[in-house]
C-alpha cells in the first residue's frame, strides 16, 4: 500500500519533470523492470526453424494502415493535476460502510466483473466479499492508495497476473474502462476475451499489461489518449491489423507487442518513441527498419525477430549506443552489416541469423567488447577476418550456413552462386561504411573495458523474457 502511495507520488513527479527534457527519462529508467523473473524458467530463445526455401518473389504488399479515427495531435506537455472532485457545500452522501465515496462508486463495477468470472482456479474471488475493498486479506488482486489531493482512499491498482480467470463472457468492457482511478492494470495470463474498451477516462493509468489473454480486434487505438502511460504490454493476444503510427509518439518506456497478428510496414516515425524496450517479434511486420530508429536515444533492447522485414539495415542503428540486445533474426533483410555497428559499444546479443545478408563480416563488429552472442548463421556472408575467426573459436560468433567456403558447415557453392546472381543492393551503399562514433570506437581504456565486462555479467536481457507468455514484470 505504501508503495502505491509512492507510485502515485512519483506519477505527479513525472508530470512535473516532463517538460524539462531528458531528466525524466533517467528518473524513469530507475523503475526496476524485470521480466520473466520469479519462478519462471529462463527465457528460451526461439527454436531454430527449418531453413527457408529460397523465394525471390516479393511478399504481397501489406494493407495500408489507415490513420486512427479523430485523434488529437500528440500532446507532449502534461497538464498539472486537476483539483480533486469536491463536493463542497453539499451534504455528504451516506457511505454505507465504504471507506470513501470513490470506493463506493467502484463497488458495483467490481461486483459485475466478479459475476463474469466462472473459472477462478486460485479461488481469488472468494475473498471478494463485504465492503472492505482495501483490506489486505480481502479483495485479493486489488490495491488501494490515497487519491491525489484528497484524504480518500481509491482503487489504485489491479494485479491479476497469473490468476488464470476465465469465463464465456469475461470481457474488459464495463470493467477496465470504468476503473478511472487506477494507475496500474496488470492482467497477464488470464482469459479475457473480445476487444479492448476505450481507455480514455483512465487519466492516471500508467501501466497497462493485457499480455497472454485471448483479446482480438484492432490494436486498441484509444491508448493513444492515455498520455500518462509508460508501460504497454499487449503481447500474446491476437490483435490484428495495424499499429497506429501515433503509438510511437507516446512517451513509453516499454512497448511489448510481440506474438500478435500485426501486419504492417514499420512506420517511418518509429524512432519518435522514447522506449527502453521494444518487441515486435513474431508478427508480420514488413518493409525496412526505418532510419529514425537511430533517434531512440535510450533504447536498450529491441526484438524484430521473425517478421517479414525487407531491405537493408540503416546505418543509424549504430547510434544506439545504449543497446544491449538487437535481434532481427528470421526476416528477409539483405545488404551488408553497416560498419556503424562497430559503435554499439554495449551490445551483448546481436542476432542477424536467417536473413539474406552478404559481404564481409566487418572486423569492427567482431571487436565489440561486450559481445556475448553474435549470430549470423543462415545468411550469405563470404568473408570473415582474424578477429571474427577468433570469436568463432570462442563460440561467440555463429556463422554456420553462409558462403565462407574455407569454413565448415557452409552452404553449397551452387546455392551461393545462385544467390549472388540475383542479390539485391542497398539504396545508399556508401552509408554502409559510415562510422558515427569516430575512427577508433574500440580504443577503450583497459579499466573501462573491465568495468563494462562487469556490467555485462550483471545484466540479463529483459526482452527475451517476453517471448515467454507467462513472463511478467515483477514489482
Ligand atoms: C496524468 O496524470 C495526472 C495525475 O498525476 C493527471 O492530473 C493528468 O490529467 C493526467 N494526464 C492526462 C493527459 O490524462
Ligand atoms: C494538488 O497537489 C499538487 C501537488 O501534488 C499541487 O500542486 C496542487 O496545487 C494541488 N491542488 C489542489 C487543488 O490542492
Ligand atoms: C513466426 O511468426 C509466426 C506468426 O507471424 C508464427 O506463426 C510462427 O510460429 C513464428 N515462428 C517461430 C519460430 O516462432
Ligand atoms: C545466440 O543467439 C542465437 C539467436 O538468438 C540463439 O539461437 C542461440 O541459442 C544463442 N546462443 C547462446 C549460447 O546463447
Amino acid at each position: 500500500m505504501a508503495s502505491l502511495l509512492l507510485l502515485l507520488l512519483s506519477l505527479s513527479l513525472v508530470s512535473f519533470t516532463l517538460p524539462t527534457g531528458d531528466t525524466h527519462i533517467t528518473k524513469r529508467k530507475s523503475f526496476e523492470i524485470i521480466i520473466g523473473g520469479g519462478g519462471n524458467p529462463p527465457p528460451s530463445p526461439s527454436p531454430e526453424p527449418e531453413p527457408e526455401p529460397e523465394d525471390c518473389s516479393p511478399p504481397p504488399p501489406p494493407p495500408p494502415c489507415p490513420p486512427p479515427p479523430q485523434l488529437p495531435p500528440p500532446q507532449r506537455q502534461r497538464a498539472p493535476p486537476k483539483p480533486p472532485p469536491k463536493s463542497r457545500g453539499q451534504p455528504p452522501l451516506p457511505l454505507l460502510g465504504f471507506e470513501s465515496p470513490l470506493l463506493k462508486k467502484v463497488f458495483p463495477v467490481l461486483k459485475a466483473f466478479q459475476k463474469l468470472v466462472t473459472r477462478d482456479p486460485m479461488h481469488i474471488l472468494k475473498t471478494w466479499e463485504g465492503t472492505d475493498i482495501c483490506n489486505k486479506y480481502k479483495y485479493l488482486g486489488l490495491e488501494c492508495a490515497i487519491f491525489p489531493n484528497t484524504t480518500d482512499k481509491a482503487l489504485a491498482s489491479i494485479q491479476f497476473n497469473g490468476f488464470n480467470f476465465g469465463g464465456d463472457k469475461l470481457v474488459l468492457h464495463n470493467f477496465l474502462d470504468k476503473l478511472d482511478t487506477v494507475t496500474i492494470f496488470h492482467a497477464n495470463s488470464n482469459d479475457f476475451l473480445g476487444s479492448v474498451p476505450e481507455v480514455t477516462n483512465l487519466k492516471y493509468l500508467f501501466e497497462l499489461d493485457l499480455s497472454n489473454n485471448k483479446l482480438t480486434g484492432d490494436f486498441p487505438a484509444s491508448v493513444l489518449k492515455a498520455k500518462n502511460l509508460t508501460f504497454l504490454d499487449l503481447r500474446f493476444n491476437t490483435f490484428s491489423g495495424c499499429v497506429p503510427p501515433q503509438v510511437f509518439n507516446l512517451d513509453l518506456d516499454v512497448l511489448f507487442i510481440n506474438n500478435n497478428n500485426l501486419v504492417q510496414t514499420l512506420p517511418s516515425n518509429l524512432g519518435s518513441i522514447t522506449a527502453l524496450y521494444l518487441t515486435f517479434a513474431n508478427n508480420r511486420f514488413t518493409g525496412p527498419i526505418p532510419a529514425s530508429i537511430g533517434n531512440i536515444k535510450f533504447l536498450q533492447e529491441v526484438l524484430f525477430l521473425n517478421n517479414s522485414l525487407t531491405g537493408c539495415l540503416p546505418y543509424q542503428i549504430g547510434k544506439l549506443n545504449q543497446a544491449t540486445v538487437f535481434d532481427v533474426g528470421f526476416n528477409q533483410l539483405t545488404g551488408l552489416i553497416p560498419y556503424s555497428f562497430g559503435c554499439l559499444a554495449k551490445m551483448e546479443q546481436l542476432n542477424l541469423a536467417r536473413n539474406k545478408f552478404y559481404g564481409t563480416i566487418p572486423e569492427i563488429v567482431c571487436e565489440l567488447s561486450s559481445l556475448k552472442n553474435l549470430s549470423l548463421s543462415y545468411n550469405y556472408f563470404t568473408q570473415a577476418g582474424p578477429k571474427c575467426r577468433e570469436l568463432i573459436k570462442r563460440n561467440i560468433l555463429d556463422v554456420r550456413m553462409n558462403c565462407i567456403l574455407d569454413l565448415p558447415n557452409q552452404k553449397t557453392a551452387s546455392e551461393c552462386s545462385t544467390f549472388f546472381m540475383q542479390r539485391q543492393t542497398c539504396p545508399d551503399p556508401k552509408s554502409m561504411y559510415l562510422i558515427p562514433c569516430g575512427k577508433n570506437p574500440n580504443g577503450v581504456k583497459l579499466d573501462q573495458e573491465r568495468l563494462e565486462a562487469k556490467e555485462a555479467q550483471a545484466s540479463s536481457p529483459v526482452s527475451y523474457g517476453v517471448l515467454n507468455p507467462d513472463g511478467v514484470r515483477n514489482r
